[in-house]
């Protein structure tokens, strides 16, 4: 695992941006893993600079999205489509088709959880997934369990999610309680993996993630055993490593 600790969050978000922007530069059509939430912001806006600036380009790129939230219409301005929609797709030339973000408006969990796994298998697999860091160790939306789910799964929210996340939404009763991940298993099965996160609140997570026991409590643990590895954080996240 390597960790690189930068000095602000801007040159984290440059550091990530050209780690994805090297991974399209080998593999013109390569298969990206996404993340949302507010940590990668910085360096999508990094990504769509560099294609603006004719330095890469996504025109044969597939991405395939962590997660959305369960029952969320894809136009909401909190789901995970849209954000994607705002912050990156928009803005490159990426091709409409070649995007995926698990289907939340797809009432029957069991199908939509098949289909988003097989559709990633069909692509040839994951190249690169980017992760943020939940606050309680989360990645995607794989909470603290007793087992590391295998694949893509439908799964309940904690408390302590659904109260970080309500800062985005009108009302915490706005907030859905269930959302369709990867499970830990597909996230792991990606060739490499890029971890990002940055902030003071983010610091006893990423120690506990990147130094503690391996534990489905701390989900993130798990990225201890994948072979390839780069955890970017700002100085405040890193200040416990
Ligand atoms: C959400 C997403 C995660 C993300 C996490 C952290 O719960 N499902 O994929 O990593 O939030 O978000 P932030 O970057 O805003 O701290």
């Amino acid at each position: 695992m390597e960790i690189i600790i930068t000095e602000t969050y801007e040159e984290m978000s440059r550091e990530a941006a050209d780690i994805i922007a090297e991974c399209v530069k080998q593999k013109p059509d390569c298969v990206l893993g996404l993340a949302t939430g507010s940590t990668p912001i910085g360096l999508y806006a990094e990504l769509v600079k560099d294609n603006q600036a004719g330095e890469i380009s996504f025109k044969d790129v597939k991405t395939f999205n962590l997660d959305e939230y369960r029952g969320l219409d894809p136009k909401h301005h909190q789901s995970y489509r849209y954000f994607m929609q705002e912050n990156l797709f928009d803005h490159v030339d990426i091709v409409a088709e070649n995007t995926h973000v698990p289907n939340g408006f797809n009432p029957n969990a069991e199908e939509a959880c098949a289909e988003y796994e097989e559709s990633i298998d069909e692509a040839g697999g994951l190249d690169l997934q980017l992760l943020g860091l939940g606050h309680n160790g989360h990645i995607g939306f794989n909470e603290p369990a007793d087992h590391f789910p295998l694949a893509t799964n439908c799964v309940q929210l904690t408390e302590s999610t659904i109260q970080a996340n309500s800062r985005l939404f009108d009302s915490i009763d706005e907030v859905p309680r269930e959302a369709y991940t990867m499970g830990i298993g597909t996230i792991m099965r990606a060739k490499k993996i890029l971890v990002v996160a940055n902030g003071a609140g983010k610091a006893e997570i990423v120690k506990k993630a990147f130094l503690g026991p391996i534990t489905p409590q701390v989900p993130a643990s798990v990225l201890q055993l994948h072979p390839d590895v780069t955890v970017v954080v700002d100085e405040l996240a890193g200040e416990l490593l």
